[in-house]
């Protein structure tokens, strides 16, 4: 039985995660469980700042960007010797259980900590959408409404001026935000890592629709893929259009959630509860088909993510 649980954030930030620790608290509050806040992810936890929750903690927070935690990234939690330390500070603080919200950096502490015997269930919170074993990641809706709401802004005014607006979009490795938002705004031209870089077929596919009559190009491109500022300048050296580049950068982190984002976060939170309740640990949670789901940390870190073929052919058919 436990009588304690533990809820941290970590990794980088995204909208939703405070949701999810309302959700984590008030459900187990709920079943009669003490709950504990973790500052500043599992560095705060080895440095021991852990401060009591209760209902009032988690007030007015559900519509606010970022997390009332705090995040940090701690690489040293892959070392054993730092595991053994926060399950020495979770056993000092009489905590049995723990509920990190986070990436997959963070699902490899939680199953680090279970193998030690402190039964965790973690939560995707990123707004990269890059974790197996879920459709969606909490933060992801909302930081895809900040990209449309800014590409929009930059087709008025590349319309105006005959430009090519290039917009580099954040998303790790994965190209979901990129390529959602490409299909969202109606872009000409998406860059992933799925769809991979070929700079002249770029200028070519500009050449082509500037002599269409085309007015305006939007290229959205994922992060870690190109020199945006570079690409800008071969597009006014070598087409018709006069290219700016707009790095939207952790503009893509912040805001208020979107509803979809704090629903989402708070059923997920709620399956955390149960979930720890019933003994279960080394699981993380998901939504598959609108249900949500949990699966061994294991398997999710292990699955190959979801293709999206059927979305590029999409987009590539709406051009
Ligand atoms: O994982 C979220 C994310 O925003 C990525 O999209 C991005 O590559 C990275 O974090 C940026 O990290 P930092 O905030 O540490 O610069």
């Amino acid at each position: 039985m436990i009588r304690k649980i533990g809820v941290l954030t970590s990794g980088g930030d995204s909208p939703g995660m405070n949701a999810a620790i309302r959700a984590v608290t008030k459900c187990a509050l709920g079943n009669g469980i003490e709950v504990m806040g973790i500052k500043d992810g599992y560095r705060g936890l080895i440095e021991n700042k852990i401060v009591p929750f209760d209902k009032s903690s988690v007030s007015d927070i559900l519509s606010r960007g970022g997390t009332i935690l705090g995040s940090a990234r701690l690489p040293e939690f892959k070392e054993d010797a730092t595991v053994v330390k926060a399950c020495e500070i979770l056993r000092a603080n009489e905590i049995d259980a723990l509920v990190v919200i986070g990436g997959d950096g963070s699902y490899r502490g939680a199953k680090a900590l279970t193998d030690k015997g402190i039964n965790c269930i973690g939560l995707p919170g990123t707004i990269d959408n890059d974790i197996s074993g879920t459709d969606l990641t909490i933060g992801f809706d909302t930081a895809l409404n900040t990209v449309v709401e800014c590409v929009d802004k930059l087709r008025d005014t590349s319309s105006s001026h005959h430009r090519c607006s290039l917009v580099e979009v954040m998303g790790n490795h994965c190209g979901d935000l990129a390529l959602y938002s490409g299909i969202s705004c109606g872009a000409e031209i998406v860059i992933t890592s799925e769809t991979g870089y070929d700079e002249e077929e770029i200028l070519d596919q500009l050449r082509y629709l500037d002599n269409l009559g085309k007015n305006h190009a939007i290229i959205v491109i994922s992060e870690k893929i190109c020199d945006v500022e570079g690409l800008a300048k071969k597009v006014s050296a070598s087409t018709g259009f006069s290219g700016r580049a707009t790095v939207l950068g952790h503009i893509q982190r912040g805001g208020s959630p979107t509803p979809n984002d704090r629903v989402l976060a708070s059923r997920m939170g709620e399956k955390a509860v149960d979930l720890l309740v019933s003994g279960i640990g080394g699981h993380c949670v998901g939504t598959l088909n609108n249900e949500i789901v949990s699966l061994p940390i294991n398997e999710a870190l292990a699955m190959p993510k979801t293709s999206r073929k059927g979305l590029y052919r999409l987009f590539e058919r709406l051009v």
